[in-house]
């Protein structure tokens, strides 16, 4: 893998559409709920679950997840790594779990698995990015999709190829 060659995927404006009307879908759907707890899993979300909170109308309490399941390289760990964060109080609140990419789902899984131990009163998914023909994916639901991509090695907004390229604002594959 030659990490300086980019090819554009998913441009600036593309990626913000998106994220503006996954935005309504979820105002519709919680629209008489009247706060949500954000729990982004760090660090790819983070530039994605800022975007989409700032389009979010009600009241919302956000937390986070600290994830690694890649250790500085383009394929999945066989087991994802959970380090402790302090989490808002999950207990009956309404659980919008986000995540950058839906890859093997194990680490949004495990996400799920941590998030209904806290006795919530319902907990949903919401990925930017769901690689659709990865390998022995785990069986989640999500409930929002930002975009179906093929089975690639992508970075930008969020996504890293060890560390870097998380603030491009648009999503590249890395090619060989
Ligand atoms: P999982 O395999 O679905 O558990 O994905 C685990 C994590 O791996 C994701 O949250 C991302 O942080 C990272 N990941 C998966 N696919 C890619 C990719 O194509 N580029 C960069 N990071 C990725
Ligand atoms: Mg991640």
């Amino acid at each position: 893998m030659n990490p300086t060659n980019k090819r554009t995927l998913i441009n600036k404006s593309d990626l913000q559409n998106r994220i503006k009307s996954l935005a309504q879908e979820i105002n519709q759907e919680y629209e008489s709920v009247e706060s949500l707890t954000i729990i982004s899993v760090l660090k790819g979300s983070v530039f994605f679950m800022t975007d989409l909170a700032k389009e979010l109308k009600m009241d919302t309490e956000i937390g986070f997840l600290f994830f690694s399941s890649y250790l500085g390289n383009t394929s999945p760990q066989t087991s994802v790594k959970v380090f402790d964060l302090p989490l808002p109080n999950l207990q009956n609140r309404h659980i919008l779990l986000v995540e950058d990419i839906f890859d093997t789902g194990k680490s949004l899984q495990k996400a799920i698995e941590l998030c209904l131990s806290k006795q919530p009163a319902s907990v949903k998914t919401c990925v930017l990015l769901a690689k659709d023909n990865s390998k022995g994916q785990a069986e989640v639901f999500i409930d929002y999709v930002g975009f179906h991509i093929a089975n690639e090695f992508v970075v930008g907004y969020g996504l890293d190829y060890r560390e870097k390229f998380r603030n491009l604002p648009y999503i590249a594959v890395l090619e060989e």
